[in-house]
Formats: C-alpha cells, structure tokens, sequence
C-alpha cells in the first residue's frame, strides 16, 4: 500500500479522498518495483575470501552508497561476481567507520542491521576524508550553494508536485512542506516560499515510484538542482508516533530539504542529515551538527 497514514488533523481529508475518485491509486503492486537491495540475509559473517550468493547485491550496495569505487579497477577481476574481494573488504570498513560500527571488514550482525534499514538514496561519501574526522556534517564536493545574494531577500521557491504515484493531497504536501521547512528557515534565515502558479520554482517536492519498500525511501540532488522525491511505495505517516512499519515523512523532507541546501550526510546519528531513518520513530528536530553545518555554508 502507498498510502500516507494521516495524522487526526487530515482524517477529514483523507476519508474525502478515500470515497472520492482516488482509491485506485492508494493501491499498488509490490512486484511491480522489487526491491534493488534483497534483505542480505545468510550474508551475516561474511568476509575477506569467501564466496556467497549475494555479495554482488552487497558490492552494489557499497557503490551506489560511495564506498566502493572501481568501476574502472580493471585489474579487479571479481567486480561483478559473488566473490568477498579486497576491495569489498575495504569498503565495508569505510563504511563501519563511517556508521560507527566495530571496523572489522566482517559483514556482522550490527554491519548488516544497518544496511537493511531504510535509507536517503543519496550517496554519504563523495569526500574521503570525510571519514578520518569526528562524528560532523559535510558538504558535497566544492561546497554547492544557492546564491542568494542575488534573489530578492533570501527567498527560495518551491513547488509541490503532487501526482498520481501517492494519492497524497496538495493540502498534505502543503502541510509536510510547512512543518519542514520551518526549523531550516530559523536555522539558515532563508525564507521558503510555494510558488505561484506558473512561476519557476528553485525547489520541487514530489513523490516517484523508486526501488519498492525499505531500501532507498528519498532522494534529492544537491544545488542548484532543487529537485526532491519520496519514494512512492513507502509506507508514510505524519503520526507522533508513527506505526511501527511506518516511516516519519516530515524527517524524510527535513532530511531531503538539508541535501536541496547543500548538506551532505552527516556521521552524528543525532543529526537530521544522518542517512538512515528507523520505522515507528519521530525525528523532527535539527540537531546542533545540523544547525552548525547550514550556518558554515551560508554564513560564509
Ligand atoms: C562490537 O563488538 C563488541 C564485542 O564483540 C560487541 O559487544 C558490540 O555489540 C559490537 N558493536 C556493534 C556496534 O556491533
Ligand atoms: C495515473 O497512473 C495511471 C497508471 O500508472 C495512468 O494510467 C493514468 O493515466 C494516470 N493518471 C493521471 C491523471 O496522470
Ligand atoms: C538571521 O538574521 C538575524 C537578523 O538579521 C541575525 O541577527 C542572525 O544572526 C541571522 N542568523 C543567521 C544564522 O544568519
Ligand atoms: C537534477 O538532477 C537530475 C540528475 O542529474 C536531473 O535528471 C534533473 O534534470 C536535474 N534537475 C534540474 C532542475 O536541474
């Protein structure tokens, strides 16, 4: 189900949509989008040197997330096969450091939780180096940015793409949006806007269909790209809490909202730009390491 489960403050409108015209598009076939990630299972206690159905999902794993580079290592003769190779090894260890975990290049219980909770598809390492420091934010390469000296006051535009693909109302993006965009505005003084009909927008919130439930659950690209996408077929809530299996979208857009400014992921587990979000949980406060990171890239 790509259903949105509503806080009480919208059942009126939700139960207006549900008798409406919008049944059909609440429902969607799960074979329709399989998962790109399978759920890793038997992997645990893999390691340097062993061959296992599955280590290729988890080299693609480590690629796409930036840990796993060799796409042109031409000497590396097991790219595309089951095989645990150096190469992997070295990867699961950034990203162990990375998360905190025990570095022991070893695909363990904590290494494999981790990698099966939902996540931000948007890569955590483009700057190595990010991960020799302490737990802190990050910008993308050559530090991104929306010049705002040249708009008038600060203001950035954005527009909410609602479509067919969530059988989410414009009245319940307009609220996601509010709730948050609100802690960024007070942290970096820049003020969001919906744009009027018509005019181009900096930003655009959206939903698409992406890689089914779990795994990648948004997306966004940093400036001045502007664009945002929640993954269709995940099951979202505006709740406090939300149900176990559902994920908070207003964390969702906070997150997405920092990478749209030029946050990269942070390493702090507190922070709003960390990449994972747990299921059942709120997190809807930016964290000091959030608040510190827009204000380097802005105030500068
Ligand atoms: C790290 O290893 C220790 C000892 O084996 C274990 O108790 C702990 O839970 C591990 N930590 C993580 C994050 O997996
Ligand atoms: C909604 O999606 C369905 C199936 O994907 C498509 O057939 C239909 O034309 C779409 N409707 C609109 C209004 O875009
Ligand atoms: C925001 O603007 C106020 C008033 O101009 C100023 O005092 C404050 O330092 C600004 N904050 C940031 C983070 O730039
Ligand atoms: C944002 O980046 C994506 C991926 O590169 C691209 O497809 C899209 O056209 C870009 N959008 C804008 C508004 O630049």
């Amino acid at each position: 189900m790509a259903t949105i489960h509503l806080n009480r403050f919208f059942i009126g409108a939700f139960l207006l949509i549900l008798f409406t015209a919008q049944l059909a598009v609440l429902v969607h076939s799960k074979n329709l989008h399989p998962a790109k990630w399978p759920s890793f299972q038997n992997l645990e206690g893999s390691r340097k040197g062993l061959t296992a159905k599955g280590i290729q999902n988890v080299k693609n794993y480590m690629r796409t997330f930036g840990y796993l580079n060799d796409n042109n290592d031409k000497r590396n003769d097991h790219r595309n096969d089951d095989q645990f190779d150096k190469s992997l090894e070295i990867a699961v260890k950034k990203f162990q450091r990375f998360y905190k975990l025990n570095v022991t290049g070893i695909l363990d219980d904590g290494t494999i939780s981790q990698m099966k909770t939902p996540r931000c598809g948007v890569a955590d390492v483009h700057d190595l180096q990010t991960l020799g420091i302490v737990s802190h934010y990050a910008f993308f390469p050559g530090k991104p940015r929306w010049p705002l000296v040249s708009y008038e006051a600060n203001i950035l535009y954005y527009s909410l793409d609602v479509n067919n693909a969530s059988g989410v109302s414009l009245e319940m993006m307009r609220y996601i949006a509010t709730e948050a965009f609100s802690q960024w505005k007070q942290a970096s003084n820049i003020t969001f806007e919906e744009s009027a009909q018509g005019k181009l927008p900096d930003l655009s919130l959206g939903f698409v269909q992406n890689d089914g439930p779990g795994n990648v659950m948004a997306f966004s690209y940093p400036p001045t790209n502007g664009t945002l996408r929640f993954d269709a077929a995940e099951s979202w809530s505006t709740d406090i809490p939300p149900a176990k299996t559902d994920i908070d979208i207003i964390w969702a857009a906070m997150h997405e909202i920092g990478h749209l400014l030029g946050l990269d992921h942070s390493t702090d587990k507190n922070a709003i730009m960390y990449a994972y979000i747990d299921p059942g949980v709120n997190k809807r406060t930016l964290s000091q390491d959030d608040i510190d990171g827009i204000r380097a890239l802005y105030s500068s």
